[in-house]
């Protein structure tokens, strides 16, 4: 099969990047309305870009409708949002946040799920996420259909208990998120392997010579 996306359809490019594309993480967005209240939503065009800036993107479409959501609307006025990270715990509060609800529903409150306080932005983080990012806005890129937001994380808040003893790594017997796959098909990290580079190049290089690694 061969899909030649200068000439496919948009809903046909969406489904064969996402059937293909995955597992993708799912940043549970929490952003404060303009009558003040918490809007969270999905997100799973989403991952993490850079560390130095610190840059983590959303990529968000806008409704059927043609208007923007809840989400890009409350980002553009405050320049603030927190991406909340999801495991299994917060599947199904998670699922109902994607409901299209109206503008003035605290997505939060109806998933039962409950708020904190950032510390660097207006917004409220959902105090159970293993891990939680304050996000200031760094630019905000403009498609017809879509925007694709980059935000300088701020602030991190991880759970305890979602850190090894050294307090440094993650512990993955603890942390395993949730991430999408093709439709309504999701994934759990709960099959974890290793995978280390050989210790030494010397059998590859014996066979190849002209193989040398780069220093
Ligand atoms: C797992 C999951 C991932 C989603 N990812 C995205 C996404 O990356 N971009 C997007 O525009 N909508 C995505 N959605 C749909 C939004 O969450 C949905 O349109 C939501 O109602 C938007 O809420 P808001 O209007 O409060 O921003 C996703 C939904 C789910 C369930």
């Amino acid at each position: 099969m061969q899909a030649d996306f200068t000439t496919l359809p948009a809903a046909d490019r969406y489904r064969l990047l996402t059937n293909f594309i995955g597992p993708r993480p799912i940043a549970l967005v929490t952003t404060r309305s303009v009558g003040g209240h918490d809007n969270a939503a999905p997100m799973s065009f989403f991952n993490v870009f850079s560390q130095d800036p610190p840059i983590v993107i959303l990529g968000i479409q806008r409704r059927a409708d043609g208007h923007e959501k809840d989400t890009v609307h409350n980002i553009r006025r405050t320049g603030e949002f927190c991406v909340n990270m999801v495991d299994m715990a917060l599947a199904d509060a998670m699922i109902l946040c994607g409901v299209n609800f109206a503008p003035d529903v605290d997505e939060l409150a109806f998933a039962g799920l409950p708020a904190a306080s950032c510390r660097q932005i207006g917004a409220s983080r959902i105090a159970t996420t293993p891990c939680a990012m304050e996000c200031r806005v760094e630019r905000i890129i403009d498609y017809p259909s879509r925007a694709i937001i980059l935000g300088e994380v701020l602030e991190m808040h991880v759970r305890d208990d979602c850190l090894d003893a050294q307090g440094r790594y993650v512990n993955p017997a603890v942390y395993q998120p949730i991430a999408r796959l093709h439709a309504d098909n999701y994934i759990v990290a709960d099959r974890q392997f290793e995978l280390k580079k050989p210790a030494s190049m010397a059998p590859y290089e014996a066979a190849r010579p002209a193989l040398k690694e780069r220093t």
